[in-house]
């Protein structure tokens, strides 16, 4: 069992635990005296793991309710978000009570901005089901809902009361979708933890779950005390995530994000070493550990169409757009780059010679 304290605003602990599942109850039960908890969930969590919660919550003596939405992205939208609120004032569910966000990144999203906002913000939980979920969303308090116009328009920064991991509840994600949070833990190894990078290249994430989502969680964790509401430090963790981002949008999603992520690092680390950005040639080691845990690093579309994706980017600031460079494996910096520097940087990146 590992544990790792959260020094934000409102303190809590990240649990990461085998069996953390089952006792679900009493960890929240020592931090509440509510009555009521309600579990938030998609179907397919709850069908495989909604009841070991459920049942946990009644052991410690908890009221439960639960509150299911059809799972994926697409549900990640202000209807199902009313729905929620509607559903949360029609059962009379007080400030008092408790909600247990049961889920991958978009249980955990939505429910979280539920909670945030629900007669202005009732306390909840996490109990991530996804390896992104675990090492990624549910630390860090950012929740949630996607609008028409761009995915996370509408959010808060809310923080959870605690944040339950179990690594057993991974064992059932397709291998596509334990690749995908795969690249979220490369991206902290490259970030900031040479040692973490080398682990990962020599050892087999799956078999050695409690001590990567812990390194993951303590390296973000780290970010996040400093920088909670997202101003500047925090920039970091968008490693890849720019041009990973205009990978997605240009596939109008049908690449997952992880995987576009994994591209997006390769054409940073690439890109930045070829246009003198950094002395460091980080390719190599990152397209060797890509490739180990299935992932992508090349994509099909031009330098013009990825730039096009990038600058209608909502970080986009003004002439320039913030990329995050490695100066190193495990040592990464902001950098600004002028939008007139952008084609040729993702030319570079893609290998492309000029
Ligand atoms: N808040 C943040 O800081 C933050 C950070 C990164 C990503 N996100 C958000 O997270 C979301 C992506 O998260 P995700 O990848 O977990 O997606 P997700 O929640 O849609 O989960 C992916 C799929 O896995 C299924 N699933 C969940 N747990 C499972 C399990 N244990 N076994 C089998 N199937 C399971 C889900 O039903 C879903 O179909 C995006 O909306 C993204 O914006 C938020
Ligand atoms: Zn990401």
């Amino acid at each position: 069992m590992k544990t790792v304290s959260v020094h934000t605003g409102t303190k809590y602990d990240i649990t990461v635990k085998n069996g953390v599942l089952d006792e679900t109850g009493a960890y929240l039960r020592a931090l509440t005296e509510a009555r009521t908890a309600v579990i938030i969930t998609d179907d397919i969590v709850d069908r495989l793991y909604a009841e070991r919660a459920e049942k946990s919550l009644q052991a410690a003596d908890f009221q439960t309710l639960k509150f299911v939405f059809p799972n994926g992205e697409r549900s990640k939208n202000i209807h199902t978000y009313t729905a929620i609120l509607e559903f949360l004032a029609q059962n009379r569910v007080t400030r008092t009570d408790c909600i247990v966000a049961l889920g991958g990144g978009v249980v955990g999203d939505m429910a979280g901005f539920a909670a945030a906002t629900y007669q202005r913000g009732i306390d909840f939980i996490q109990v991530p089901t996804t390896l992104l979920a675990c090492v990624d969303s549910s630390v860090g308090g950012k929740t949630a809902i996607d609008l028409t116009a761009g995915k996370n328009l509408a959010g808060a920064f809310y923080q959870p009361r605690a944040v339950l991991c179990d690594p057993e509840t991974l064992s059932t994600l397709s291998d596509r979708l334990f690749s995908d949070g795969m690249a979220e833990v490369i991206k902290y190894g490259v970030i900031f933890d040479r040692a973490f990078f080398d682990f990962l290249c020599e050892n087999e994430a799956k078999e050695n779950l409690e001590t990567v989502i812990e390194t993951c969680v303590q390296l973000k964790r780290n970010v996040v005390e400093q920088d909670e509401k997202d101003r500047g430090l925090r920039g970091l963790l968008n490693f890849g995530h720019t041009l990973g981002h205009a990978v997605e949008g240009c596939s109008d999603f049908s690449v997952s994000h992880g995987s576009a992520v994994a591209i997006g690092m390769v054409l940073a680390a690439r890109g930045a070493y070829l246009t003198g950005r950094t002395q460091a040639d980080c390719t190599e080691p990152l397209l060797k550990i890509l490739r180990k845990y299935d992932l992508p690093t090349a994509t099909e579309y031009s330098a013009e169409q990825l730039l096009a994706r990038a600058l209608s980017d909502k970080k986009r600031d003004g002439g320039s757009i913030t990329l995050v460079i490695p100066k190193n494996l495990g040592e990464c910096v902001l950098q600004k780059v002028s939008t007139d520097a952008l084609l040729p940087f993702i030319e570079k990146g893609l290998g492309q010679c000029m």
